[in-house]
């Protein structure tokens, strides 16, 4: 049966929500946005036309149309019908909760609240709600449209059947949500890239490589694995037969040895020059423009082949 039916309401139409309300067409859903800035439905509606190729590629629901997109000034209106809200305003714990009064002066008394916010703690911002039993979070990764994952996560008054309806939610409509227990700043996904991007800027500082021969190190290395099994899965098929057990009772000691040497996240800001500088060299000869395009195209690639292969978690 076609989602046409079923509404879903993209509260901030910013980098976020029109990514948001572009993947919600292409789920076949009614969807119906809210911004208050000057021109924000002319932008949403440009942005939703520019990802609406790649959307394509990557299939659309029954029923899937950018007709199906309805724009309003008022919060309110926006989210009457709605039995799901996406929320994307801006990362400041005070407006969210402002936003969060206005949604909930329409909501309806089954409809959840999801926002994408990528740094406040869920407790501070359902804080004063009426409802905030119905509010999680549903942070998703950059852009949404494309990107499948997204991190679930109750706040102190968030019941948990909230937090399963979210989490079902966002898996029948084809993304990759994560359930994260607890809450702790960056959520799960942004931790795991500092700690990486602690390590690489540290290599660079210590002059033990460059900018570009770290990012060849990644994307034609472990990133290359890590984009089908992940961090641990790797681990197990590293292992052979005695699989994770095994190659951590093998590696493990070395590896603790090696993460004792590890360094910290720069204090100043004196590393942001040699970064920048690093990257400028690395992008010398190259059209930035056509290098992100065709990033793009290869990523919808690997979504598709991903896609096909149902075994791979
Ligand atoms: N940019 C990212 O990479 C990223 C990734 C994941 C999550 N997020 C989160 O998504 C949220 C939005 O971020 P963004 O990058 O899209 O920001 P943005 O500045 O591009 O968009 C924010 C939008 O909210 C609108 N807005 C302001 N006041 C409003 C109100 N009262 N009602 C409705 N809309 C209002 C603004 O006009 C703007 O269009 C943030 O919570 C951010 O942490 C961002």
């Amino acid at each position: 049966m076609s989602n046409t039916s079923r509404t879903i309401a993209v509260v901030g139409t910013g980098v976020i929500g029109a990514s948001w309300a572009a993947y919600y067409l292409s789920r076949g859903f009614t969807v119906v946005a809210a911004d208050p800035a000057g021109g924000a439905e002319d932008r949403l509606r440009t942005w939703v036309e520019q990802f609406w190729p790649a959307l394509e590629t990557l299939g659309l629901e029954e029923g899937a149309s950018r007709e199906n997109l309805r724009f309003t000034a008022s919060i309110a209106d926006a989210v009457r019908d709605a039995e799901f809200v996406q929320e994307n305003g801006p990362e400041r714990l005070e407006i969210k909760r402002s936003m969060l009064a206005e949604i909930e002066s329409t909501l309806a008394p089954t409809a959840l609240v999801a926002t994408s916010s990528s740094g406040l703690l869920i407790s501070d911002v359902q804080e004063g709600m009426k409802h905030p039993e119905r509010m999680v979070l549903g942070h998703p990764f950059n852009p949404p449209h494309l990107i499948p994952l997204v991190e679930v996560l109750g706040g102190r008054q968030t019941s948990a059947e909230s937090v399963d309806r979210a989490l079902a939610f966002y898996a029948e409509i084809g993304k990759k949500p994560i359930r994260i227990n607890k809450e702790v700043p960056g959520h799960v996904a942004n931790r795991l890239q500092v700690a990486l991007w602690r390590e690489a800027f540290h290599l660079v500082q210590t002059g033990v490589a460059s900018v570009t021969d770290i990012d060849t190190a990644i994307s034609y290395g472990p990133g290359l694995r890590w984009a089908l099994l992940g961090p641990f899965l790797n681990l197990h098929a590293s292992g052979g037969d005695g699989g994770i057990t095994h190659v951590l009772e093998h590696i493990g000691p070395a590896q603790r040895e090696w993460a004792r040497t590890l360094g910290e996240y720069p204090e100043t800001d004196d590393y942001i020059a040699v970064m920048a500088e690093g990257v400028e060299e690395e992008l010398a000869g190259h059209d930035w423009d056509e290098t992100l395009r065709q990033r793009d195209e290869v990523l919808l690639q690997l979504l598709a082949a991903k896609k096909a292969k149902q075994q791979l978690p």
